[in-house]
Formats: C-alpha cells, structure tokens, sequence
C-alpha cells in the first residue's frame, strides 16, 4: 500500500477539442497539469476512428513532455506501425469495436494468437514494455503470459458497473483471484477502466497492485476543480 502508480488518461480532453477540432483544449498542457499534480504517467488510446487523439497529439506529448507515455491500441498493423514509429515506453493491447463509446471488456485470447504474438514480440524487441487489458479470468492471464506480456492490466469495468449492486464484493473478489495469478507469474500488475473516486480504493488496496490508469472520472472531475485538482484528489485516494 502507499505506492500505487497513477496514469492519467487524456483522451478526454482531446475529446472536447474534437467537438470544435480547433488547438483548446491542448494535450499537452493536459500531460504537464496532470504530472505536475502528481500522475506518474500519461495515458493516450489511439483508435482506429481518431475520434479523440490523434497521431499528432502523441507525437507532440512525446516531443514536448518529459514523461512515461503509455499508448493503448488494438491490435493492428497499422497501430503497431505508429507505435513503433513514436516510441512511447509502453503499450497497452486494447480490443477496439467500430461503434462502441469505450472498450467494452478485455482481449479475448482463447484461439487465435498468432497475430497478437508477432505483434507484441516486434514492438517489445524496440524496449517497449507491452501490457494486455485483460479480464480477471485466470486462462486470459496465462495466454497473455505465454504470449509474451510483461503486463497485465485487470478491466475493472465490471467491478466498476456492480459498485454499489450486489455483486459488488463477487468483482472485487475475482480481481484479487487474479492478481494472486499475475504476480504467481511474475508479471507486472496495472488495472483500469470504469474506476473514480469512490470505486478506486478497494482496488488500489490490492496487494501487489502497481499502476491504475484512469481518464473518464478525472477529466469529468476536472470540469469542476480542475485539472491538478481533480489528479491530486485521486492520487492521494490511491496513495
Ligand atoms: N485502461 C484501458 C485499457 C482503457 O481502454 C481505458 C479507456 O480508454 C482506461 C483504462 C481508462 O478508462 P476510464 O476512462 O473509464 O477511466
């Protein structure tokens, strides 16, 4: 406990510059805010839709900020492609569906692995770490670490919908199942998605638990308190 990483996801606010494609509000400035109010690391999801960030924001945060850049995306040759060309420190594999608002659940890795392994050996061979988004699913995680991954990131989507429900305690429960599964194996342990600042407690408490990226509830928060505001708040939740 005390030493859980906070990775602030900014594709938000390249959402609400999106709604007017104009320069405000800037990525940048959103990366230096939130490091400067405590985040270890910057969290962008390029997709396939550019519906939010764009190319050209996570060549300008890795040129502009010195900071641990963290690149969600899918699978693709295409994003492996713009990984490999911009060079964050890590990669998170994401599954991403045409019309979805976010992602849905984690990778489902029965069956074919093939492509996802060629992928995550090319861009790791670069020294880019490489995390998979995962459900809590014991035989996910085992894939993810045959395949190769130095990180699991746990969704806590799920856990999220069911704060307050009766199945609450069952999610929380699965996610501390399978963090025993992750470390047993060795492998860094992350977790995100769906988490603010009333769910995130259980989860940072979890042991071994060593980052939480979360963007939705900050950025929302942010609109009230700002920026720096809203990053403290959930990093001394966390801390
Ligand atoms: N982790 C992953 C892998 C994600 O895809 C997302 C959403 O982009 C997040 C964390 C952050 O989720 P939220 O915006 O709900 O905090």
């Amino acid at each position: 406990m005390g030493n859980v990483k906070l990775g602030v996801n900014i594709d938000h606010i390249a959402t609400l510059r999106q709604a007017r494609k104009e320069t405000n509000p800037d990525t940048v400035e959103a990366a230096r805010v939130a490091l400067s109010a405590g985040a270890e690391m910057i969290v962008m999801h390029l997709r396939h839709d550019r519906r939010h960030v764009q190319e050209s924001d996570i060549e300008r945060v890795r040129r502009g900020v010195k900071c641990f850049l963290h690149l969600e995306m899918a699978a693709t040759e295409e994003m492996e492609k713009i990984a490999l060309k911009l060079r964050p420190d890590s990669v998170c594999i994401v599954p991403e569906a045409a019309n979805e608002v976010t992602t849905q659940g984690g990778l489902k890795l029965s069956g074919k692995t093939a492509g996802f392994e060629k992928i995550i050996k090319n861009i790791s061979s670069k020294g880019i770490e490489v995390s998979l988004f995962v459900d809590p699913e014991p035989q996910d995680i085992r894939t993810a670490y045959k395949m190769g991954a130095d990180t699991i990131e746990l969704c806590t989507k799920i856990y999220g919908e069911s704060w307050g429900r009766k199945n609450q305690a069952k999610e929380l429960e699965k996610l501390q199942l399978a963090s025993y599964l992750v470390k047993e194996l060795n492998m860094s342990l992350h977790a995100g998605h769906g988490l603010d600042y009333y769910n995130v407690v259980p989860i940072s408490r979890i042991e071994g638990m060593e980052c939480l990226n979360i963007g939705f509830s900050i950025i929302s928060r942010a609109v009230f308190v700002g920026l720096k505001g809203a990053v403290s708040e959930m990093k001394t939740l966390i801390s």
